[in-house]
Parts: C-alpha cells; structure tokens; sequence
C-alpha cells in the first residue's frame, strides 16, 4: 500500500510543485514503495527524454591534481599514485577513436590544474578534436565535455571558444557543514557555486552532482542537494555512491560492510529515480561508480532513470592510475571491449542506444530554444 505521503509527493512531481517535504518523503520511502517510484522515474524519462541512451567516450587525460579532497584516491597528498598527463596526440587519438565508434560526445576529464601548460594542453585538444571529428556522420564534429575542476571565467571562456560545449562540475554535497568536513580549508563550496554560475554565464550546458553515503550525510542533505540542482538549472547529473579508498583520509576511517554498501546502493538508486522525477528532463548518468557496487550497478541506474553512460576510453597504459576511489571496474578492458559490453548491456534492457549524436538533454534543448 502506498502512504498518502507518498501519494501526494508523486502528484507534486507530477504538477511541478515538489517542495522540500516532498523530496524527502521521497527518498525515505520504505522499499515497498521503491517500486513506485522506481517505475515513475522510468515513466517521466521515457515521456520527456525517450528511450534513448547516450554514450559519452571518457579519456582521463591526466591524473595530476592540486585539489586535497579528504575521500579521492587522486588527491595531491597520495603518494602512492603514479602521476601522469597524456600528450596531445595520445588524447586527441582517443577522442577520435570515440567518434569513429558513433559515440557522438566525449569527456575529457582530468585532476584541477590551473596553469598555463595545463591550460593550453587543454585547449589544443579540444580545438584539434573539433577540426579533426567533423565528418559527413558529425558535421558539427563531435561533441565534448570538459571535467577539469573550478577554474576562472577566462579560462572557462577560452575553452568554450575552443569548442567544448558542456561541463561538469560537481559540488559534492550543498550541505556546508559537510562540505567543510571532507575538504581542505582552502576549498570552499561558495567556490564551487560560483563556478558553475560563471560556466553557465560563458554559455556552456551544465552539469553537477553529489556523492551518496558520505559520512553523516543525511537524507534532509540529500533533499536539499536535488532541490539545488533544479534551483541552478542544471542540465545534466553525475552522481553517485561514496566508495572509501584506503590512500584517504576519509577512507581510512571506514570500515568494511556489506550491508552499509548494500544500504548506499539502494539510496544512490533512489536518488537517480528522484531525481529525475523533480527534474524530469535532465541527463542523468550512471556512473561507473554504480557499477563498483553492484555488476549490474549501471544497469539499475537506467531502470532508474538515468539516460547517460560513459564507456572508457583512456588508454589501458595509464588507467589503474585514475582511481578516486576502490574496486574502480573496466581496469583492463580494451576500449573495444568496454564498448561491446555496454553496448550489449543496453540491448538486454530493451531501450536503444543513440549514435553519432551530441545527446543534449531536452532541458538544455528547450532552454536554448527559448533565448532564440
Ligand atoms: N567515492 C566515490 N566517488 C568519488 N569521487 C572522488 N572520490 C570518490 C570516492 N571515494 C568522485 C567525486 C569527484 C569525481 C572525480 O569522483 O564526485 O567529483
């Protein structure tokens, strides 16, 4: 039996009306009522973004990072990582290999570096992999998106003209308390806020995301998160569930249990089907990180809701160093493989896969639009 509760926050979703108690009455919903919701997220994708599955190429062209996030395996006080940055002919190769595949969009993302040689390595690539993908399938060339952490409007304005489109940028969780506890002093969320107001200003589409399970999180958190993603007009979400990694602080203190994993499974699952019945016509990805908690881990984030995936594509040489956190899958696989695995999990999910395609959200389509 669904709880009046329940009842009315699924009919807010459906008028647009949601408000703070409806989103968490939401994501507190017993796991009878996961059903429901579960299937109303399906509903509202299929309605506003139809059933097509978006693959973004992912080339992790650099591991170096200035950033100290107390729970990422890549973060400049881990010692244990072999650093590395991709040349610019190994990236744009990559890049075009995805192109090639009929992906239709990449990601290039790598660790925060904010100067010049990084900056310019950067822009190059982005420039040459515009010039070099368009073909007769691509005329705009294929589409990208950049992943490089909070940098200044300048530099976000030289990689737009260069040719990106879209970027992301997570803010982790919009709970300051939490926020201060997981970061350095030197990293602030009024930052993050600010950047993905100057991203938005420079004309990029935009995305963010959380981390689901983070220590002392709470479910009221989680609510406020989704609620700031449709406040920001976001067009596009990654998130997923926090993984300890041992090189970390955070992971340090973090014990081994399968029913707290199983437990964080669950929620970053309810969190893609709420998020998608507030937002409605949003991309929203499953993210590898599902996948490191569950084999099928992405697949249950599209019966979720989700409608983005991205197959890897960085070279298998430098990989087992891009690893914010543990149990990271597809270590080995060769891009061709990655691509035949996914492109079959798809299949087995009876929803299609989308080719030669930017693959923008309908809510950046319809927000575009609008300013024409
Ligand atoms: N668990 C899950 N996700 C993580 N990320 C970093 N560390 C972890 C972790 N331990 C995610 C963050 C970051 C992205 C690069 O990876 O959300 O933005």
């Amino acid at each position: 039996m669904r709880s009046e509760k329940l009842h009315f926050a699924l009919q807010a979703c459906e008028e647009g009306g949601v408000d703070f108690d409806d989103v968490a009455a939401l994501l507190m919903a017993t796991d009878e009522d996961g059903g429901a919701i579960r299937a109303g997220a399906e509903e509202v994708l299929l309605r506003y973004c139809g059933s097509k599955v978006r693959f973004r190429g992912l080339v992790e062209f650099s591991n170096v990072c200035r950033c100290d996030c107390f729970y990422c395996g890549i973060r400049a006080g881990n010692r244990e990582v072999q650093r590395y940055t991709l040349g610019r002919e190994e990236i744009v190769e990559a890049a075009l290999w995805c192109a090639e595949q009929g992906y239709g969009s990449v990601v290039l993302q790598s660790g925060e570096r904010r100067d010049e040689e990084f900056i310019r390595l950067t822009e190059s690539c982005v420039r040459e992999i515009k010039e070099r993908s368009r073909s007769a399938r691509l005329p705009r060339g294929v589409g990208i998106t950049l992943c490089v952490g909070e940098q200044t409007r300048e530099t976000y304005a030289r990689f737009f003209a260069a040719g990106a489109h879209r970027y992301l940028l997570r803010i982790e969780t919009t709970s300051p308390e939490l926020f201060a506890k997981i970061h350095p002093p030197r990293q602030s969320l009024e930052s993050r806020i600010q950047c993905l107001r100057d991203l938005r200003e420079t004309g990029f589409q935009v995305g963010t995301g959380v981390m689901i399970g983070l220590p002392g999180q709470t479910a009221a958190d989680l609510a406020r998160d989704i609620l700031f993603f449709r406040e920001m007009d976001m067009d596009m979400i990654g998130m997923g569930p926090f993984i300890a990694h041992r090189q970390t602080p955070l992971g340090k203190q973090i014990k081994d249990d399968p029913e707290g994993k199983r437990r964080i499974l669950d929620l970053s699952l309810r969190m893609i089907a709420v998020t998608r019945l507030v937002l409605r016509d949003v991309n929203i990805a499953a993210t590898t990180a599902l996948q490191a908690m569950h084999p099928l881990g992405r697949e249950m984030g599209l019966r979720h809701g989700a409608n983005v995936i991205m197959p890897q594509a960085t070279p298998v040489r430098v990989r087992r160093n891009y690893q914010p956190y543990e149990g990271k899958p597809c270590m080995d696989e060769s891009v061709t493989q990655c691509r035949g695995c996914l492109v079959e999990r798809i299949k087995g999910l009876g929803r299609e896969l989308s080719a030669d395609d930017w693959g923008d959200s309908a809510h950046a389509i319809c927000r575009i639009n609008r300013k024409i």
